[in-house]
């Protein structure tokens, strides 16, 4: 092994195997990237590039050459690994959202902006790396005075339970079988969920990364019967007037984004293309008394654009191979 390396902690689950496919397309940011999971997957390899990772024991592995753990795996599982990985000196980078007090970081907007001196982070929200970097600009351009964010999640959200979760209920009421639930609280398969959530923290998150009150902000998700991509339609009140032609020229000078003005989007199509938001359906009117209502639909693939690529672009800042 190297004198450093990018532990993936969860590389068998879906955000984990994102992470890793990014990384082998960046040549693993030039260190040793290691694939760790439970004892359950021990013996199993993950994909990276034209090679297969053998997946270690999280439980047996001693961090010791690790400059940089991502951290892809349920929130308790973090709580409890956290002080061994601290302890042996390693920088973290938190999917799980257990490291609740630290501030959002996605370096792809100034707000979100990455101090290379710290040694942990907790990566935004995957909505929030979605829109915030359609919605800065559109602040910086004309001051938003409310956002409301709708949400259509995929199940990709849960994880692969969640993938099985669908497949299995869909099988079963194909066949006339009956089926108990999960991971969801009701049917999914076939069907639209709303979520009852407050996502007060996801909320609070957004309004952070776009530099307004948190009052300003409204989120709202329903679970759809898809297994990849989220679908978001955003719907904003500006205090300044603004032109279509303005925004979408902006749009257009941002590297993550692609305003699309012909095509329908759809999620199983453009959420699938690798690491582009893709946006559309733009509607721009003048309000009465100044200012323009703005509202547009974006499309991502949630789990690799708009989760792990922020992951990458962290790792990125944080990662420093040897010379
Ligand atoms: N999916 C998303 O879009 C998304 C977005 C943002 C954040 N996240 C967060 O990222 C984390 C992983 O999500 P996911 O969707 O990738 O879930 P997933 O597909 O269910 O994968 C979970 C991963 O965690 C590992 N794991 C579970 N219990 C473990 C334990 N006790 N010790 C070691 N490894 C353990 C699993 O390993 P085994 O295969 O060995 O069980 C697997 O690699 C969660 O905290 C989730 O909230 C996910």
């Amino acid at each position: 092994m190297s004198a450093s390396a990018i532990v993936v902690v969860g590389a068998t689950g879906l955000l984990g195997e994102a992470l890793i496919e990014l990384l082998a397309e960046r040549d693993g940011l030039g260190v040793e990237v290691v694939a760790l999971a439970s004892a359950r997957s021990v013996g199993k390899r993950v994909e990276f590039g034209e090679r297969r990772l053998k997946v270690l024991d999280l439980h047996d592995y001693t961090f010791r050459s690790s400059e940089l753990v991502l951290l892809c795996v349920p929130a308790k599982v973090v709580a409890k690994a956290l002080p061994r990985i601290q302890a042996a000196g390693a920088r973290v980078i938190d999917f799980s959202g257990h490291l609740a007090d630290l501030p959002p970081a996605l370096p792809w907007v100034a707000n979100g902006a990455v101090d290379a001196a710290a040694s942990a982070f907790r990566a935004a929200a995957t909505v929030n790396a979605h829109v915030a970097c359609s919605l800065v600009p559109l602040h910086t351009l004309a001051g938003i005075e409310d956002v409301r964010v709708n949400v259509l999640q995929a199940v990709s959200a849960r994880g692969r339970g969640g993938i099985s979760e669908l497949a299995g209920q869909a099988a079963r009421l194909l066949n006339v079988q009956a089926f108990e639930p999960k991971l969801f609280p009701a049917q999914i398969a076939f069907n639209a969920l709303p979520d009852d959530n407050d996502f007060a923290a996801w909320t609070s998150d957004l309004a952070v990364l776009l530099g307004i009150d948190a009052t300003s902000v409204s989120l709202s998700r329903a679970w759809v019967s898809v297994f990849h991509g989220q679908t978001v339609h955003v719907d904003v009140l500006t205090r300044k007037a603004l032109a279509a032609e303005t925004l979408i020229d902006t749009w257009r000078e941002i590297p993550q984004l692609e305003f699309n003005s012909e095509a329908t989007l759809s999620p199983v199509v453009d959420g699938s293309r690798g690491d582009i938001i893709q946006l559309g359906g733009l509607r721009v009117r003048a309000r009465p008394g100044g200012g323009s209502r703005v509202s547009y639909w974006s499309v991502a693939d949630d789990v690799r654009h708009a989760t792990a690529a922020n992951g990458i672009a962290i790792s990125e800042i944080l990662i420093k191979p040897d010379q």
